[in-house]
């Protein structure tokens, strides 16, 4: 068992009625990090993947359903081979290595991106994990790998049309809706808090279509300085937010 302390939501000053059901990470600043201490950038990396243990398991303990995390863009293959292999490779044994503090704590582990070009023995971890954690019920954590937005809404509309063609559907039939349940993982719910590390202030092709009306919180922290405070000060800054999905708030 871990001896991590447990995070109890009545010992922050976060409203346990307005909780983000669902919060997406954008972990950036793992070189800027490495390169402030003079360090390799896989260096940065590693941190990067201690700063998502604690950030999963603060998650876990806040009772927050869904985490996402954006790991590896489907732009991250201009880096240079050796930062992507070694992505994937840290990205393999990490997920191998918690594996069992994931199944003892009832984490249920997704993937989401095209799988089908990552090197095999990442793609086997991720399988291996997903499918030993299929049934946990307790925080649902994705991680974005191959991910794009723009190629997911391509992915999407690539089924649609299969249908289209066969003549199980009609064009009229084609609605947010249906878009929506033919993304990755369609019984997520849209994010309700986006946090960006490192203060760039883009999207860099992430989850295009499900941010339509998520908070966003932007930090300079570098990742993997990123932890459970970090997070509850991005909650606060969520719960200070006014939603209003393009209405008029009464008085
Ligand atoms: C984020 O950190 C990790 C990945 C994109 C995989 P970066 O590697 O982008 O760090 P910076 O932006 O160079 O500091
Ligand atoms: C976004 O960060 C991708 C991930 C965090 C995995 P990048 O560092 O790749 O984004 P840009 O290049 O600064 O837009
Ligand atoms: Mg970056």
């Amino acid at each position: 068992m871990s001896s991590r302390v447990k995070l109890n939501i009545s010992d922050t000053p976060l409203n346990p009625a307005n909780m983000p059901q669902h919060v997406a990470i954008i972990m950036d600043g793992n070189g800027r990090w490495a390169h402030a201490r003079g360090q390799r950038r896989r260096e940065g990396h590693f941190q990067g993947y201690l700063a998502l243990k604690d950030t999963v398991y603060a998650t876990d303990d806040l009772k927050i359903p869904y985490l996402t995390v954006y790991g590896f863009s489907s732009e991250n293959w201009r880096r240079p081979s050796e930062e992507v292999h070694g992505l994937m490779d840290l990205m393999a044994t990490a997920i191998h290595a918690e594996l069992d503090e994931l199944m003892e704590n009832d984490i249920r582990v997704r993937v989401q991106g095209r799988l089908h070009e990552i090197p095999e023995h990442t793609r086997l971890a991720f399988a291996e994990a997903v499918e030993r954690t299929s049934a946990n019920a307790r925080l649902t954590f994705t991680l974005a790998i191959n991910y794009g937005g723009r190629a997911e809404i391509v992915d999407s509309v690539k089924q649609l049309a299969i249908q289209l063609q066969s003549g199980a559907l009609t064009a009229d039939a084609v609605t947010e809706e249906l878009i929506s349940k033919n993304l990755y993982w369609p019984d997520h719910p849209d994010p309700d808090l986006l946090i960006r590390t490192a203060g760039e202030k883009r999207l860099s092709n992430f989850l295009l279509w499900e941010t339509a009306y998520s908070e966003i919180h932007i930090t300079p922290t570098l990742w993997p300085d990123f932890n459970a405070q970090s997070l509850i000060i991005a909650i606060s800054d969520y719960q200070s937010r006014v939603r209003k999905f393009g209405a008029v708030l009464e008085a």
